[in-house]
C-alpha cells in the first residue's frame, strides 16, 4: 500500500473561502478542520450531546479518520491526502426526513459531474440510498458514501451528514469477510474525473450546492428533488436483490425517497435505510458485497 500525504506536509484547507461562501446559505455556519478524529460523524454526535444547546451549523473536516464509518456497522478506509472526510450537522425544521440523503448525493453528483471531461464517456450515478458511483468503461466503481445520522434532544431535530469521497486511488485493505461470489472492484476516485482536483478544492466546490441543497429539502423534502434523482438513479430498471433476500426488478423512487422494487408479489417499497440493494445481473461486476472501502465493522449504526 503506498504511503499517506506526511504529516509534515501541511494541507491548506480554504476555511475562509468555504465560510464566506456557506454563511449567507446557513446563518451561524462555522469550520473546524481536525488533523485526526475517529469519525467526523461521531465527533458531531458527540459534541452534539455534551452541548445540546449548540444548535448552529458546523462542518467538521478531518484529515484522518481512525474509525471512519459507513452505513449498517461498516468502517470507512480514508487516507490523509487522498481522502475527503467531513460531516456537517445542522437543525433542520423538518418533521419528515425521508430521502434527505438521496437530496444529497444529487447535489453531490451535479457538482462533481461539472468536472466531468468534455466527450469522455463517463457519468456519475447514485446507486440507491447513499452511494456515488462513477459509471464508466470500467464499469460502475463506488466513488463516495454518504452517512446521514439523526440526534434529538428536547424535540429539536439535529441532522449530521457524514460524506466520505475517495479523492485518489486508494489501495485499501481487502474486505474483512468477503462475501463469497463477489470479486471487488476497486473504488473510484476524483482524479479520474479531473486531475486538478484535490480534497480541499473539491471540498469548496461541492459545500455551497450541498447548503442549498439542505435548505430547499428543509423547506419541501424530497419531492422536488424526484427528478435530478432519477436523471442518475444507476439501479432504474435493473434486476437486483436485498439484503432480507428479496428479488425484484428497481422501478425508480418515490416522492418520499422510497425505492420502489417491483417482486413476483407485487410492488415492494423500501423505506429501511438498514436494507442494501445490489444489482443482480452485474453483481460480479460492481463488487457491492462489501467493497473495500466500506468493510463490515462493529460500529453504531445509523439512527
Ligand atoms: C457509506 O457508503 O456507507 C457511507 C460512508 C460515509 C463516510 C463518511 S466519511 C465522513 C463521515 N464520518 C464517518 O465516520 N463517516 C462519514
Amino acid at each position: 500500500m503506498t504511503s499517506a500525504l506526511p504529516q509534515s506536509d501541511p494541507i491548506r484547507w480554504p476555511a475562509e473561502a468555504i465560510w464566506l461562501a456557506v454563511e449567507p446559505l446557513l446563518p451561524g455556519f462555522t469550520v473546524e478542520v481536525l488533523p485526526e478524529i475517529d469519525s467526523t460523524n461521531t465527533e458531531l454526535l458527540r459534541r452534539l450531546r455534551s452541548t445540546p444547546a449548540r444548535l448552529e451549523p458546523l462542518l467538521l473536516v478531518a484529515e484522518t479518520q481512525t474509525a471512519g464509518r459507513g452505513r449498517q456497522g461498516r468502517s470507512w478506509q480514508s487516507r490523509r491526502g487522498d481522502s475527503l472526510t467531513f460531516s456537517l450537522g445542522l437543525p433542520l425544521a423538518r418533521t419528515d426526513w425521508s430521502g434527505l440523503s438521496l437530496v444529497v448525493g444529487v447535489a453531490l453528483a451535479e457538482t462533481l459531474s461539472e468536472h466531468l471531461p468534455a466527450g469522455h464517456d463517463a457519468r456519475i450515478g447514485l446507486k440507491w440510498p447513499n452511494d456515488l458511483w462513477l459509471i464508466d468503461a470500467a464499469g460502475e466503481r463506488k466513488l463516495g458514501g454518504i452517512l446521514v445520522e439523526t440526534a434529538s434532544w428536547d424535540g429539536v431535530r439535529q441532522v449530521v451528514v457524514g460524506i466520505g469521497l475517495n479523492v485518489r486511488p486508494l489501495e485499501l485493505a481487502p474486505a474483512a469477510a468477503p462475501v463469497p461470489g463477489f470479486v471487488a472492484a476497486p473504488p473510484a476516485s476524483l482524479s479520474e474525473i479531473d486531475p486538478a482536483l484535490d480534497a480541499p478544492g473539491a471540498l469548496l466546490r461541492i459545500l455551497p450546492p450541498l447548503a442549498r441543497a439542505l435548505d430547499a429539502f428543509g423547506q419541501a423534502g424530497f419531492a422536488p428533488f424526484g427528478a435530478r434523482f432519477a436523471a442518475r438513479d444507476a439501479l432504474f430498471g435493473r434486476a437486483v436483490k436485498l439484503s432480507d433476500g428479496t428479488e425484484g426488478v428497481a422501478r425508480g423512487v418515490g416522492w418520499d425517497g422510497a425505492l420502489h422494487v417491483h417482486t413476483a408479489s407485487g410492488m415492494k417499497e423500501i423505506i429501511s435505510s438498514e436494507i442494501s440493494v445490489r444489482p443482480v445481473a452485474t453483481a460480479a461486476a460492481t463488487a457491492r458485497g462489501p467493497s473495500p472501502s466500506e468493510t463490515p465493522a462493529p460500529g453504531l449504526a445509523p439512527c
